[in-house]
């Protein structure tokens, strides 16, 4: 089985005909939360504009369908997942029931369920709702003796008692299941070329950076199924773990491989069972 791998197409096609059984140690899932079909366009909005209230095709469905395909995905994420691996999934208030109910028939164990504080996230514009401030991560195991890089976790905590020891205080104690950062912004924000966000969901490395030293080791293989700009790919790379993404959309699959060669320009990535020709 190929790793550092970057596959075009459909997760589910993919992971059933590429990806062997019991060989993957870590998973991040960040599918499409079904919380598109609302049009919002805020048109001064730099973090993204019409993207800012997400409504992506990609992103709309039935809900017997999103219940299917959720259903399907994670049965996968399940059969190549090691013993002791694990699965996180990112989730908004739109699905986050669809994958804890999924997940646990798949067999799947609960161990935390993240809340992600988003510092940054955007007024309740209609006024109708509370503001949405959080995301969820939740992390499943497949069976007992997961890893888990407590002392790793903890160092990652940039706050420190006068002593120098990571310290329990702040808005940012990673060993918290609360953990408080702003959507991605800035430099690390991919762009089109008139500027506007050139992924809606782009996730921050920070998070994926979290995960990836609380679940994996290196030389560890970690997979993203739904790749989207590359964010796991990056990180992974990074920190010396071997990867697997997978990704549908042509556009964000090239701006996730150009991300990729801006890393490590020697990276030879081949369009791998190329779909968006056919
Ligand atoms: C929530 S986004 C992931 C964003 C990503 N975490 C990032 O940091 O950029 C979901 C992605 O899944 C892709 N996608 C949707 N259905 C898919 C499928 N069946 N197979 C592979 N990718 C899919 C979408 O094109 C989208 O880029």
């Amino acid at each position: 089985m190929k790793h550092n791998t970057f596959y075009l197409g459909d997760c589910i096609e993919i992971m059933h005909t590429c990806i062997d059984a019991g060989t993957i140690d870590l998973i991040y899932a960040d599918p499409p939360y079904n919380a598109s079909g609302k049009e919002l366009n805020l048109v001064n909005n730099k973090t993204g504009g019409p993207f800012y209230k997400i409504n992506e095709e990609w992103d709309t469905w039935e809900p017997e369908t999103y219940w299917e395909f959720t259903k399907a995905w994670i049965k996968q994420c399940k059969r190549v997942l090691k013993p002791h691996g694990s699965l996180y999934v990112s989730c908004t208030y739109h699905n986050l029931g669809e994958v804890l109910i999924i997940g646990k028939e798949a067999g799947l164990r609960v161990n935390n369920v993240l809340v992600w504080r988003k510092t940054n996230a955007m007024p309740s514009i209609t006024r109708r709702t509370y503001k949405h401030t959080v995301e969820f991560v939740v992390w499943f195991v497949a069976g007992n003796g997961w890893t888990f890089n407590y002392e790793a976790v903890k160092q990652l905590n940039p706050y420190r008692t006068k002593d120098g020891n990571p310290s329990q205080m702040g808005d940012f104690v990673e060993i918290d299941d609360v953990i408080s950062m702003p959507v991605v912004q800035g430099k690390e924000r991919l762009r089109r070329s008139e500027g506007r966000a050139l992924h809606p969901t782009q996730k921050p490395e920070k998070l994926l950076r979290l995960i990836i030293t609380a679940s994996s080791n290196p030389g560890d293989i970690v997979l993203d199924p739904f790749a989207g700009s590359g964010t796991t790919l990056v990180v992974a790379q990074q920190m010396q773990r071997r990867w697997i993404g997978i990704e549908k959309n042509p556009i964000y699959y090239d701006a996730a491989v150009k991300r990729l060669h801006s890393l490590q320009p020697s990276m030879i990535l081949e369009r791998q069972y190329d779909y968006s020709t056919s």
